[in-house]
């Protein structure tokens, strides 16, 4: 019996940092992954914070040999999509998840992450979130509807037992910058349209239009997924931090082709009114093959 990493399920935090780092060489990499995953939390009930370790999935097969599905891999290429629109590849080698209820405790254990991995991996990429309105993200809607509740979650999210990468997960990191004066131009009706669902309550539309974003990702049609998406950035420069888990690489790297127009043809309408900047998938592995890092 293998645990994931309780942070995955950790719901309801108010404060994320997202610490995305590359190796300084090829050499360092066992004691890159013998550090990261000794990192501790602070042990304080109301105080604590939550950690997420990913992995790039090439290099948790060489720490790892064996302990990861066959097909997962990096974002390693663009997608291409319709109408020359493309999301980036920007895959880095491991990442640090940490959420907790207030920024300072990120803050601190996230500047601490970093000078623990010092001299091993570099910081290449920095996020932190927070959320909006409760439960929305900053095209006001309400972002999460559609998720497992938390007893379903772990049979979406994870690598069942018996598969090789058991209790490990698939996840899809991506920030998605905001058009918000384009967005904000359209009547709520047409936002509604563009999302599939309504926008006060959330309600999914009887006949939503073929490119909205709940017809382009459709879980019936792709399989569930479980997403902790978050709102990030300044009143000028914001968006979404898109983050997906998912058993299965296949459902998440569809959706993407989905949205872009390469399922149907139909490109999703919200990728007219956000763009994503930064695209990677990491290896989220369970407790027990963390532990053994160490
Ligand atoms: C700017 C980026 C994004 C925003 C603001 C956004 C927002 C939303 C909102 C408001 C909903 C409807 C409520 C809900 O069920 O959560 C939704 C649904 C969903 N989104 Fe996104 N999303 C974004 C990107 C993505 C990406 C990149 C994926 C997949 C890789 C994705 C997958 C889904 C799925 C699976 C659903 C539920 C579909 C269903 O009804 O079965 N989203 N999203």
């Amino acid at each position: 019996m293998y645990t994931p990493q309780a942070g995955i399920f950790a719901l309801g935090t108010s404060s994320h940092a997202y610490l995305e780092f590359d190796l300084v060489e090829a050499g360092k990499r066992d004691e890159f992954a013998a550090t990261i995953s000794s990192i501790r939390e602070p042990r304080t009930t109301t105080g604590g914070v939550n950690f997420v370790i990913g992995f790039r999935p090439e290099l948790w097969r060489e720490l790892a040999p064996g302990d990861i599905p066959a097909d997962v891999e990096g974002f390693n290429k663009a997608v291409v999509g319709k109408e020359g629109f493309a999301m980036p590849a920007t895959q880095h080698d491991g990442l640090v998840w940490l959420s907790g209820s207030a920024y300072d405790v990120v803050f601190d254990m996230a500047r601490s992450v970093i000078r623990d991995v010092r001299g091993l991996a570099s910081l290449a990429s920095e996020m932190s979130s927070w959320p909006y309105r409760h439960d929305r993200d900053l095209t006001g809607f309400v972002d999460g509807s559609e998720n497992p509740e938390l007893l379903e979650a772990p049979s979406v999210a994870l690598a069942p037992e018996g598969v090789a990468g058991a209790a490990g997960s698939v996840l899809l990191l991506q920030k998605w910058k905001h058009k918000t004066a384009e967005w904000e131009a359209l009547s709520v009706t047409e936002q509604e349209r563009a999302m599939g669902r309504t926008k006060a309550d959330s309600i999914e539309l009887e006949n939503k239009p073929a490119d909205s974003h709940v017809a382009r990702t459709d879980q019936d049609e792709f399989g569930d997924i479980f997403r902790r998406n978050m709102p990030y950035g300044t009143v000028e420069d914001h968006g979404t931090v898109f983050v997906g888990f998912s058993a299965e690489q296949k459902r998440l790297a569809r959706m993407l082709d989905s949205m872009a127009g390469l399922v149907t043809g139909t490109r999703d309408a919200l990728t007219r009114y956000t763009e994503p900047l930064t695209g990677a998938y990491y290896f989220v592995p369970s407790v027990e093959s963390l532990r053994r890092l160490r």
